[in-house]
């Protein structure tokens, strides 16, 4: 009989409703078009960076108000740079010259990442705070690296997003060859740039409560508005496994990687279609997981996903940059592409999976000599951009089969499903939110974005428990909260391609995010502890909804931060100048000292209650890892296709091991799945066995006598609810 296996968010439909309110057609219609704005402002910026690198500044500049305004400057000098699209397209043209990506061998990288995103009560407005990183060349030689803080402000024109006002704070610049350092004159000292948010607003959740004013009256049919709500919870899918695969490219986790493609599926690189299989392609890479000194990330920056009306069908697109290097050769590269993949939902198990990856790449450049000529091989003609998606979509009729039966669902029931990808997009603001706080030190906010009972790492040390000793902690190590400092250096923690699981209920999330390391200081070269050149880490959060005074607001639960698995020896040497460390230097067990003394936590990293999972870390069970040896990676999800379990896999929180009381689920949250949830139906002597499978421990079998094996449907029904019980447990 058949093997069949279906995907948690099918078996939802099954379960029951779990609100409380309830909740009008009108009132579900303004919540989704609200969190429709929140991914449309995104997006709009993600195309303004997509555009960029083909120098299309008439395409962005359609992307402003008609009366949209450019200002650049810091906080006690402010220019009105440009206003109404014409200017803003020549005040592009000028600001970027010939680093354009359209002359031969130039590139023209402008990132903007890890939104927090505000959107008004009466959603006509929104403002965005993203970090921004320009690498640019001209082809001959000539290169620009800066960035800093965009403070964005948007409008809803005729119901599509425009910016009103790019505010554009740049922080540090410099060059190739000199590194980069804080702007402005003597390169001295940087303000914080305002935040439009609090700790607090932060986390409002994008859905308004039905106790909030009378939404407007709508026209759509619920069937219309189950169709937008299952647009957006598909488009979270796709993004986390686009995400996912990125990080198992980094690892060169091959059998993973391999596991989220569907058959036959097509894969084209600069044009030119590779004939082999997808594990052969993967191995272009090199053979299966990391060696000492192989380093293999391809950060992925502002994807953009595009779900299809027939809801089979979806297109990821985004920028890549990737970091190569082997430090036993000392080789190291630089590639700049774009990604364009395709996605498809599988019809048996209602997973997406890859149906075609296809990479353009712009420049590919030796680390010593750089990307100003254009790098390795350069392009003789500039490619054309792979088609750009359209942004503008979501709210637009659907024709999904697979979301014809839920408008029979409860409104109640749509409601969770909205709510779980509202989630999605709070936790991603505050994860912002608390990277913009972190680059600042600005320790009482940042402990505040945490929930009452939350706890967090402190690097090389252990956890501090609530957000007064998480203050704390941070004052005690940095001795620094001055409401408006002017600092000497900024190290920025930019956390860019989240993977995002949210619970059943969706007041809890896991979240992956990335750490893109570098910073900004008052001398160009290494003045940071190196910082000035890129270093990579990964987080490893929970975000849940607190019930503050009556108020519901998103906050971190848990934050664990697994510092540098690859670090640059400075920025002017890169990551693949480091040297391994002698045997004898990491196998030292690390006396509290510094802040472990001064200000012991709740939890130190050296605790034997950690097992492994800190083995290998600063403040960890020793011996201690360090680039350009491969750390172990940890892993808070199975994969998402197959379910295979990683190698080094820690569901939940990073340190509820040590402190099962700190567990989501002993405080009144679900902890969300860490995978799929697979059921197979096989037919065995006296009856059909159903087994369910949603990880580690939370198999369950059983056997149906031959009597109760009635029809498919009937089966499938009792399957599901098998599984909505197991779930419920999880
Ligand atoms: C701000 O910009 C003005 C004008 O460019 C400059 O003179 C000033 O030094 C800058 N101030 C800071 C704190 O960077
Ligand atoms: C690059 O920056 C360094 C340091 O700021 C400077 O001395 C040098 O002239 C710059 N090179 C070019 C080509 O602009
Ligand atoms: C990179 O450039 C340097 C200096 O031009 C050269 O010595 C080295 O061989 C190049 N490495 C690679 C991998 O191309
Ligand atoms: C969808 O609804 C139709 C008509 O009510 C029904 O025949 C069919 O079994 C339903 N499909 C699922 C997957 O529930
Ligand atoms: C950079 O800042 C540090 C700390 O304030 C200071 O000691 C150092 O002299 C500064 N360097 C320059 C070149 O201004
Ligand atoms: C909670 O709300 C009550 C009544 O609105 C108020 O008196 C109290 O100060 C609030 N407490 C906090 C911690 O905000
Ligand atoms: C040995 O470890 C210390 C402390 O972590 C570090 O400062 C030093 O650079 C290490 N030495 C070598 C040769 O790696
Ligand atoms: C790579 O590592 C995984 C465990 O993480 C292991 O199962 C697999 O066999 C390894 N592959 C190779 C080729 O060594």
């Amino acid at each position: 009989m058949a093997l069949r296996a279906i995907s948690f968010a099918w078996l939802l439909a099954t379960s029951k409703a779990t609100a409380q309110t309830t909740p009008t057609l009108d009132w579900l219609a303004r919540n989704i078009q609200r969190v429709e704005s929140v991914r449309e402002v995104k997006d709009v910026t993600r195309t303004f960076s997509q555009l960029a690198q083909f120098g299309r500044w008439s395409d962005i500049a359609a992307l402003f108000t008609d009366n949209g305004v450019v200002r650049v400057g810091n906080i006690t000098a402010d220019h009105l740079l440009a206003q109404g699209t014409e200017t803003i397209e020549s005040w592009l043209r000028t600001d970027n010259k010939d680093m354009d990506g359209l002359r031969a061998g130039s590139l023209s990288t402008f990132l903007a990442d890890q939104p927090v995103v505000s959107l008004s009560g009466d959603g006509l407005s929104a403002k965005a705070r993203w970090l921004v990183l320009r690498l640019q060349g001209d082809g001959s030689g000539g290169t620009r690296i800066q960035g800093g803080v965009f403070e964005n402000e948007y409008a809803n024109v005729g119901g599509r997003w425009k910016i009103s006002l790019l505010h554009y704070y740049p922080q540090f610049d410099g060059n190739y060859t000199g590194g980069w350092g804080n702007t402005g004159t003597g390169r001295r000292t940087l303000p914080i740039i305002p935040y439009h948010y609090t700790p607090d607003s932060a986390g409002i959740p994008i859905v308004l409560p039905t106790t909030a004013a009378e939404p407007p009256a709508s026209k759509a049919t619920a069937e219309e508005l189950a169709a937008r709500i299952q647009r957006l919870n598909d488009e979270d899918e796709v993004r986390n496994l686009q995400h996912t695969y990125g990080f198992y490219v980094d690892r060169k986790m091959w059998s993973d990687a391999v596991d989220l493609f569907a058959p036959d599926a097509v894969i084209t690189t600069d044009g030119s279609r590779f004939g082999g299989s997808v594990r052969k392609f993967l191995e272009q890479m090199g053979p299966e997981n990391l060696t000492q000194g192989i380093l293999n990330d391809h950060n992925l920056f502002d994807t953009i996903v595009y779900v299809d009306p027939s809801g089979k069908e979806a297109t990821t697109r985004g920028i890549e940059m990737a970091m190569l290097g082997n430090t036993q050769t000392r080789a190291a590269s630089w590639e700049f592409s774009v990604f364009r993949n395709r996605f498809v939902k599988d019809p048996d198990t209602n997973l997406w999976k890859i149906a075609a990856l296809d990479t353009t790449h712009l420049v590919v450049a030796n680390y010593t000599s750089g990307w100003g000529h254009g790098g390795i091989n350069p392009l003789k003609t500039y490619p054309s951009p792979p088609p750009f998606l359209s942004i503008t979509t979501r709210g637009s009729p659907s024709s999904s089969p697979s979301t014809k039966n839920s408008s029979s669902l409860p409104l109640s029931e749509l409601t969770r499903r909205l709510s779980r990808s509202a989630a999605f997009d709070s936790a991603e603001s505050i994860s912002g939110a608390y990277g913009y706080y972190a680059d600042d030190i600005r320790c009482q906010f940042f402990a505040d974005l945490h929930h009452s009972r939350g706890h967090k790492e402190s690097p090389g040390v252990g956890y501090y428990s609530t957000p007064t000793r998480i203050a704390q902690a941070c004052l005690s190590r940095y001795s620094t909260f001055d409401p408006a400092p002017q600092r000497p250096r900024v190290p920025y923690h930019w956390r860019p391609q989240p993977v995002v699981l949210v619970s059943h209920d969706a007041r809890s999330v896991t979240y992956r995010a990335r750490l893109l390391q570098f910073g900004t200081g008052n001398e160009t070269q290494g003045g940071f502890n190196g910082v000035n050149g890129f270093n990579g880490a990964v987080y490893h959060d929970q975000m849940v909804i607190e019930n503050k005074n009556g108020t519901l607001l998103w906050k971190l639960w848990s934050l664990t931060i697994d510092e540098f698995y690859w670090s640059s020896v400075s920025w002017k040497d890169g990551w693949a100048a480091a040297n391994p460390r002698p045997p004898s230097n990491s196998t030292a067990i690390p006396a509290p000292t510094g802040l472990a003394k001064d200000y012991p936590p709740d939890l130190l990293l050296s605790d034997p209650a950690f097992g492994d999972r800190e083995l290998g870390l600063d403040g960890g069970k020793p011996p201690l890892t360090v680039w350009p040896d491969i750390r172990r990676l940890w892993w808070e999800f199975r994969n998402p296709v197959s379910g295979r379990l990683p190698e080094w896999y820690a569901p939940g929180c990073a340190p509820c091991k040590a402190r099962p009381d700190w567990a989501l689920q002993v405080n009144g949250y679900q902890e969300p799945p860490t995978g799929p949830s697979l059921v197979s139906v096989t037919k065995e002597e006296g009856g059909v066995v159903v087994s369910v499978k949603a990880g580690p421990g939370k198999t369950s079998t059983r056997l149906w006598e031959a009597h109760d094996t009635v029809s498919g449907q009937m089966l499938w029904h009792r399957a599901s609810n098998l599984l909505v019980r197991v779930l419920q447990r999880m």
